[in-house]
């Protein structure tokens, strides 16, 4: 499964970064980490979903929904899944990330039971 977004990075001085992504209906990223980096993101329009790794379980088993306005963090040693939850309307969101995001992306298998 690739990626299925448009990234834009619209800027980045070595030690932060802003991303503006944009989801087409049904969009949504693989499994990944944010390597060393902390985000902040944005929700621009549309509903955003975002399905959380729980180390535990071994399984993504926490879910939030987001609408425009909603702000919410991506940390260190977080592992998500994010998307456009509408399967008609676009999504768009932005990113801040510290240092400048070198995500590592999992196929499912790795992560679930
Ligand atoms: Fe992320």
């Amino acid at each position: 499964m690739a990626d299925s977004y448009e990234r834009e990075v619209i800027f980045d001085d070595g030690i932060s970064e802003i991303v503006r992504i944009k989801w087409p209906p049904c969009s949504k990223s693989e499994p990944h980490d944010h390597g060393v980096s902390v985000g902040l993101i944005k929700v621009i329009g549309g509903l955003v979903f975002e399905r959380i790794y729980d180390r535990t379980r071994r399984d993504f088993t926490i879910q939030n929904i987001y609408v425009a306005g909603d702000t919410f963090s991506e940390w260190k040693d977080t592992i998500h899944i994010m998307g456009n939850f509408s399967n008609t309307e676009w999504a768009e969101t932005y990113h801040i990330y510290t240092p400048p995001l070198q995500m590592r992306k999992y196929k499912l298998e790795e992560l679930c039971n």
